[in-house]
């Protein structure tokens, strides 16, 4: 017997048979993907916007729906690679020093290396391995300039910037969308790809972006920690008065119905209350949505 037939064996039948090979693979990619941001509890949230801001910047574009889609992927999948960052540069609060910025920028060539031998891999390879060229020649890994950035890359790599400068960050609070975009619209040409960039002023301009900016998930604002701003995540199988915990420092709250705001319960998070799991449900609604496979 063959080792993959092996292997099939050993999966009972109910589970072999629940998901066609294609799906089955997309969950093991998003699944690959929320290590990242079980890595880091400042992150709340940011594979989720980052896919939600490019599908509508490739809408925008006029991409058609499957390439949408797999540009949406690519969102969620593009910071794979911070995997293989260690703990104390990834999650260092405030300046890094160049050899610690050494370390960051090998997160694309992690990622590249991850995705390669993925069977989707080759959908997500764009936005995974050069989310951070720049039309000026001044990104990486490989410093490729304007027109041998590949679209996909461009439209992750300008709603990344986005989307890092509107979250909070242990050392500062968001940045107000406004001030995002102006910078978008002063670096395009420069920092981000002209079409993208203007693709996602465009959006701001007419308020398209407000549901997902601040939010982990549709209809799901980020909670605020009293001590560490909107850290919080909430899954849409949350209830009403269910503890929750803050997962940076660990505070303890519950919910209120009515309100957004968290109510302290003076608890603290023990381990178990801690351990990062991938919303399975998000990651079906995700894949309900996408068209990856024409
Ligand atoms: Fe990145």
């Amino acid at each position: 017997m063959r080792l993959f037939d092996r292997i099939a064996a050993l999966i009972p039948a109910p589970l072999a048979s629940r998901r066609l090979p294609i799906e089955a693979s997309l969950v093991s990619l998003f699944s690959l993907a929320w290590v990242v941001e079980a890595r880091d509890p400042y992150t709340g949230g940011h594979l989720w916007r980052v896919s939600e801001y490019a599908r509508l910047v490739a809408d925008r574009l006029g991409l058609a729906q499957a390439e949408a889609g797999r540009v949406a992927l690519g969102g969620f999948l593009h910071d794979l690679g911070k995997i293989g960052i260690p703990d104390s540069v990834l999650l260092k609060a405030g300046q890094l020093s160049d050899e610690q910025y050494a370390v960051i920028r090998t997160h694309p060539e992690v990622g590249r290396r991850l995705v390669a031998r993925h069977p989707l891999g080759a959908i997500v390879m764009d936005a995974v391995h050069l989310h951070h060229e720049r039309p000026d020649g001044k990104g990486y890994p490989l410093g490729l300039s304007e027109p041998g950035i590949p679209l996909t890359a461009s439209i992750v790599g300008v709603c990344d910037a986005f989307d890092a400068m509107t979250s909070a960050r242990p050392y500062r609070r968001p940045m107000p969308i406004e001030r995002a975009l102006e910078i978008v619209r002063e670096q395009r040409g420069t920092q981000f790809d002209s079409r993208c960039a203007d693709a996602l002023v465009d959006l701001g301009r007419s308020m398209a972006l407000l549901h997902i900016a601040g939010h982990s998930e549709d209809g799901i604002p980020l909670r605020e920690c009293h001590a560490c701003g909107p850290t919080v995540v909430l899954t849409k199988a949350h209830r009403i008065g269910e503890p929750v915990f803050c997962p940076a420092c660990g505070t303890g709250y519950e919910t209120r119905a009515g309100s957004d705001a968290l109510i302290a319960t003076g608890k603290t998070a023990n381990a178990s209350d801690l351990i990062p799991a991938p919303d399975m449900d998000l990651i079906d609604r995700l894949i309900a949505k996408l068209d990856v496979s024409s």
